[in-house]
């Protein structure tokens, strides 16, 4: 007979279908059970559509099953408010199941508390299964409930001996057409893609989701572009400011852009936040400033209107100016088998960097997958500076 865990990595598949749609809400799937065989699934598909046991019900309904009696298998607790849509609690009460398996709770001060409503009711109600596997497709959504700030993934491409360009700035391209493809699966997953002027007027990117994978619910105008300008120096005939481009990019500067600048990027629809320079990174003593716009306050900002992950593509000093300020929650490391060399040449991680190992933050559920001939490492933070800094920040 299958186990609870069988029909919960079932259920987990389903809600990953959906990566990169559902923000604000969570990811979740769930599979209906009858005599030990799945008669039914579901997945939430974008914020305002159904929630995944609703649409699993909706499909058991169209096949001609009843639900009654039958056992739901859900990746996340059923929710208990009334949102876009009405409470998943009385969905599955009103279907008449006997039991449901969940994996994880909610910690959405709202709609959590529903495994408890339907336990009282009584339907038999087991937790915990594949918890952390649920967690961890759901991270961004778990960090943004605790810290209303968004997650923070730093991908970057690099030699094996840890350079993203030549000592005459020649970079493209480092890695293989199989680890650009899939860095595009980290752009599909997230609310919004940070890159520097520097990366912006080198690279002139498009940030957009170039993925043939991507599935069918994609949002062309998601994620939101944004690039990291103090000064206003990035042109307006820049590629992340063309018209064409699906949805919206905004610039991150500071006072130090000329009002003039600003007005004509507003002409352009394009938004610009100016924020107070960057203090001293917390954890160095003796730290040059910048004037850089604060990427501390930036992340509250974009935490403000509802963004709950960010991918920071670089370069190394965007990428260093926040692992100074310990905002790195997750990194995505193509390392391709080359030698680039040279004091010169640009490392992956540029900023202040740390003064004692002690200090340098050692990765966690780290996973290695090989793409052709480059490795791609990806890991957690491991040390608890990032949840401590983003607490005393909140
Ligand atoms: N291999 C890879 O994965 C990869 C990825 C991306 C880019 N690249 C390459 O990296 C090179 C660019 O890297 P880069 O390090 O020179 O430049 P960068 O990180 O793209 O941009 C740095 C610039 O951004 C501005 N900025 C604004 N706010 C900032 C903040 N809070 N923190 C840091 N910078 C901020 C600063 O210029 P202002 O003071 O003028 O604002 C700074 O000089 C390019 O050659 C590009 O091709 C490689």
């Amino acid at each position: 007979m299958p186990t609870h865990e069988h029909y919960m990595q079932r259920a987990i598949e389903l809600a990953e279908r959906a990566v990169g749609n559902t923000s604000p809400n969570p990811l979740v799937g769930a599979v209906i059970v009858r005599d030990d065989a799945i008669v039914a699934e579901g997945w939430h598909k974008q914020a305002g559509e159904a929630h995944a046991e609703v649409d699993a019900i909706n499909n058991a309904t169209a096949n001609g099953y009843s639900t009654e009696d039958a056992t739901i298998y859900v990746s996340l607790e059923p929710c208990s408010h009334q949102g876009k849509t009405p409470p998943c609690t009385n969905a599955i009460l009103n279907a008449g199941f006997s039991k449901l398996v969940y994996a994880t709770s909610d910690t959405n001060t709202k709609a959590r508390g529903g495994a408890e409503i339907l336990r009282a009711a009584g339907i038999e109600v087991v937790g915990g299964i594949c918890e952390e596997q649920a967690r961890q497709v759901n991270r961004f959504f778990f960090h943004y409930q605790a810290y209303s700030t968004p997650y923070v993934i730093a991908k970057f491409a690099s030699s094996l001996d840890g350079r993203t360009a030549t000592r005459n700035g020649d970079s493209q391209w480092i890695t293989g057409p199989e680890s650009r493809q899939y860095g595009h699966l980290a752009r599909q997953a997230v609310d919004a893609i940070i890159v520097g002027a520097q990366t912006a007027i080198a690279d002139q990117p498009q940030l957009t989701v170039r993925n043939p994978d991507a599935h069918p619910y994609s949002d062309p105008a998601h994620p939101i572009r944004i690039v990291l300008d103090s000064s206003g120096r990035v042109p307006l005939s820049n590629s992340l400011f063309n018209q064409s481009l699906p949805g919206n990019t905004i610039v991150v500067s500071t006072n130090a852009m000329p009002e003039k600048h600003a007005h004509k990027l507003a002409e352009l629809n394009i938004e610009v936040i100016k924020l107070p320079c960057s203090p001293k990174a917390n954890n160095q003593t003796n730290a040059e400033t910048k004037n850089y716009p604060d990427v501390k306050l930036l992340l509250k900002e974009l935490g403000q209107r509802g963004m709950q992950s960010v991918l920071v593509e670089g370069g190394n000093t965007v990428v260093g100016n926040f692992l100074d300020h310990a905002l790195i929650n997750e990194v995505w490391a193509f390392i391709a088998p080359v030698l680039i060399g040279g004091n010169d040449a640009s490392p992956s991680v540029g900023g202040l960097g740390f003064e004692t190992l002690a200090l340098a933050p050692r990765l966690t559920n780290v996973s290695v997958e090989y793409l052709n001939n480059d490795i791609l490492v990806k890991g957690r933070i491991a040390n608890d500076s990032t949840a401590e800094f983003n607490r005393v920040f909140k």
